[in-house]
């Protein structure tokens, strides 16, 4: 599988949330954080993979990026968040155009849904996965 274009992972897509518009970019350069921080009261996303998933995406279909890593159809959410991790909520985007993407499973990412390769690093690599019914 061929990585996305420059042009597909400028995609625009939209957070369901607010309705807003945000802009993929590609990862800022420096040091990659290993972990996403969150107080130790709201809830922790969990590794789903150790590895990224590769979607093909079609212009104008929405979809629903699983940020919890407890949903069983990786990488998208069916639900699980909300007994599993309340609080979190998945990522709504719209394509503008087709792609073919990477779409992260580590749910580490700093470019959300898009891997960014922080799964490469000790921090993911070296967890534990939950096990899997
Ligand atoms: S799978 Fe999460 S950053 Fe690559």
């Amino acid at each position: 599988m061929r990585l996305p274009s420059a042009a597909a992972l400028m995609t625009v897509v939209r957070a369901a949330a607010g309705g807003g518009v945000r802009r993929c970019r590609e990862p800022p350069a420096g040091p990659r954080i290993p972990a996403v921080r969150r107080s130790s009261a709201s809830p922790q996303a969990v590794i789903a993979a150790k590895e990224p998933f590769p979607v093909e995406l079609k212009a104008g279909r929405t979809y629903a990026w699983c940020s919890c890593g407890h949903s069983k159809r990786q990488p998208f959410c069916d639900g699980a968040h909300k007994t599993a991790a309340p609080g979190l909520s998945p990522l709504r985007f719209t394509p503008e155009e087709d792609a073919r993407v990477w779409l992260c499973g580590c749910k580490r990412t700093r470019t959300p849904p898009y891997c960014d390769g922080t799964h490469k690093g000790e921090a993911v690599q070296g967890a534990p996965l939950l096990p899997r019914p």
